[in-house]
């Protein structure tokens, strides 16, 4: 995720680009910079956080221009990869949201057809594409350029000598913002409040010409669109939250398109990668904290199930502690910060094993990717809410596709499986989606938690990390003491603490754990415990023992974690809203943890 910003008008661009960019840093914060047209396309970018760009910013004088702050996804972030892209003849300068996935064969293309490339990104093609595409008319090139990539995008652009913005989206958010001789365009309504509150939503594949004199929308065969305005009424706090109480929850609700994202270019090409989880590894030892921790705990029942290698976990702040094997096996890292300390010291410590290491992050350029063999990045944009949501549901991602990759390494994935777990894999946004459209009946669960002092989480097999992960989110933000257990495990001690007042919450899935679920539930029943179920939704069982069911879409039970996880983030998410804790901030608690 990273933030876009346009002006054309009759004001200096340079102070309100960069105004207006400083509200979208939560969605990107590693580089930034901006291009501003006046004789001549000024250009300036840089490393870090916008204050950084703005401290040392040469002059530049001009009345149109645009600007970017960046999460990286594609390229570590420097001054080098950071936006705008210039082509060849410096004419145009360009700024990017979303991912290109053909970058590598058209950035081979453009290179045999003697362009200069200056960064690692995919965004770069982009730039070029719409040099060689250029026949007087900058939107009619832009959208030549984007008729020959494949990927997600918004993206603006500035030409020299011109005083137009073009604009256009696909997948990610763009709105225009409408003045009196000046509009605007950017990521979302939050960088454009200080100047307008009437605005124009840009739709999936429309495109815009934006000039003091006024805005042109076109739809996606080039017909030009009209809409009328709305209007907003948020404050700059809403919007930045793009309406949602809390990061928190907007994250929640971002992880369709963090799923489909993570997922970009990997599913295809998953038979033909020839990264560490292709290669052949006699066992796997996957090491984390917190949150990423459970995430492991998945990873390690799908890696068994799909390729059969044995999986071992340990806690980063234990690895250290543990023997060293003869056989070495592939260290997995996952952390979403990539700068936990405990974490980076087992990546250390694993490296001086002589083991092979593959990190799982949402950080690209974090200090954990300079520590390990191989990186994979979940490309689940900047995470503001201290509690991992989506960061942890992109984790399973790719754990999931480092299960398969090993599978299909060790052949113990067939082509008939393949195809149904892509499918599968394809399908998980819209399931999450419906488990969010479900919410309210989420929320009326809360009933049920938010008045207990003690809450019990139980699952089996796959589900018992997801219930561990439950427990956690919820004593997280909620401070309500909350434990997850494997539901066999009951029987052996906490059942002496089961009373009418401490709830019950329990993953009962339909696969071979699901009769001695039932059972577990009813020996919660007998002990008086109200009883939560999260349950299939063709499940006709459940009713009869809980006393409430949540439902979720019915999916292979390999991938129920998915799915359960954003009805246990939920429910922690309502249950500390209507205690009125500070949930994107709990007390004692920060978003990396950079001591051991
Ligand atoms: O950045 P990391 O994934 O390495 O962080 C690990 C834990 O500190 C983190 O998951 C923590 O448990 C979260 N606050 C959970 O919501």
């Amino acid at each position: 995720m990273c933030g876009i910003v346009g002006y054309s008008g009759s004001r200096q661009a340079v102070e309100i680009l960069i105004d207006a960019l400083k509200r979208l840093e939560y969605r990107g914060y590693d580089s930034a910079g901006i291009a501003v047209c006046g004789k001549e396309l000024q250009v300036y970018k840089d490393k870090g956080e916008i204050a950084k760009l703005q401290e040392s910013l040469p002059v530049m004088k001009g009345t149109v221009g645009i600007s970017h702050t960046r999460w990286a996804t594609c390229g570590r972030p420097s001054k080098e990869n950071a936006h705008p892209f210039v082509d060849c003849t410096g004419r145009f300068a360009l700024v990017h949201n979303g991912i290109i996935e053909n970058h590598m064969a058209l950035r081979r293309e453009l290179v045999a057809r003697g362009h200069k490339f200056t960064s690692e990104t995919d965004t770069e093609v982009l730039v070029h594409l719409l040099e060689e595409s250029y026949k007087g008319d900058t939107h009619a090139a832009l959208v030549e350029t984007l008729k020959k990539v494949k990927g997600t995008y918004a993206v603006a652009v500035v030409r020299s000598g011109s005083n137009e913005v073009v604009a256009a989206r696909k997948e990610n958010p763009l709105v225009v913002g409408l003045g009196v001789g000046e509009n605007f365009v950017a990521s979302d309504v939050t960088a454009l409040l200080n100047y307008t509150n009437k605005v124009l939503y840009v739709m999936d594949g429309e495109s815009a010409v934006i000039s003091p004199a006024g805005v042109r929308l076109f739809d996606e065969s080039g017909q030009e669109v009209r809409r009328e305005p709305s209007t907003i009424s948020w404050t700059i706090d809403d919007a930045e939250k793009g309406g949602f109480g809390h990061f928190m929850l907007k994250e929640i609700y971002e992880e369709p398109l963090a799923i489909h994202n993570t997922l970009l270019g990997y599913l295809d090409d998953i038979s033909d990668g020839n990264s560490i989880g292709s290669s052949r590894f006699s066992s796997v030892k996957i090491v984390a904290c917190g949150s990423s921790f459970h995430a492991a705990m998945v990873g390690k029942y799908v890696i068994e199930a799909l390729s059969d290698t044995p999986t071992t976990l340990e806690l980063a702040s234990e690895y250290r502690y543990s023997p060293g094997t003869k056989e070495l096996p592939l260290v997995v890292l996952v952390s979403q910060s990539g700068e936990t300390a405990d974490t980076l010291a087992a990546a250390r410590e694993a490296r001086r094993r002589g083991c092979k290491t593959y990190a799982i992050t949402n950080v690209v350029g974090s200090t954990l990717t300079r520590e390990v063999d191989e990186v994979f990045y979940t490309r689940a944009g900047p995470e503001i809410g201290v509690a991992a949501t989506k960061t942890y549901i992109t984790q399973l991602v790719a754990l999931y596709l480092l299960g398969m990759r090993m599978g299909i390494a060790r052949g113990t994935i067939g082509p008939d499986s393949l195809r149904s777990m892509r499918s599968e894999l394809r399908s998980m946004p819209k399931h999450v989606r419906t488990v969010l459209d479900n919410s309210s009946a989420i929320e009326e669960a809360t009933d049920m938690l938010v008045n207990a002092r003690d809450v019990f989480f139980i699952g089996r097999n796959i589900n018992y990390p997801t219930v561990l992960e439950g427990a956690l989110k919820l004593k997280e933000i909620s401070y309500i003491h909350a434990e997850g257990y494997a539901a066999g495990e009951l029987k052996h001690g906490p059942l002496a603490l089961l009373d009418a007042h401490t709830p019950v919450v329990a993953a009962c899935v339909k696969d071979h754990t699901y009769d001695k679920m039932l059972a577990n539930v009813a020996e919660v029943a007998a002990r008086d415990s109200p009883v939560l179920a999260i349950g299939f939704e063709d499940d006709t069982e459940l009713n009869a023992v809980a006393d409430r069911v949540i439902r979720i879409p019915k999916v292979s039970p390999i991938f129920s974690p998915m799915l359960i996880t954003v009805v246990l983030q939920m429910l922690a998410y309502y249950t500390a809203r209507r205690k009125g804790c500070p949930i994107d901030k709990p007390r004692n608690l920060a978003k990396s943890v950079t001591v051991e």
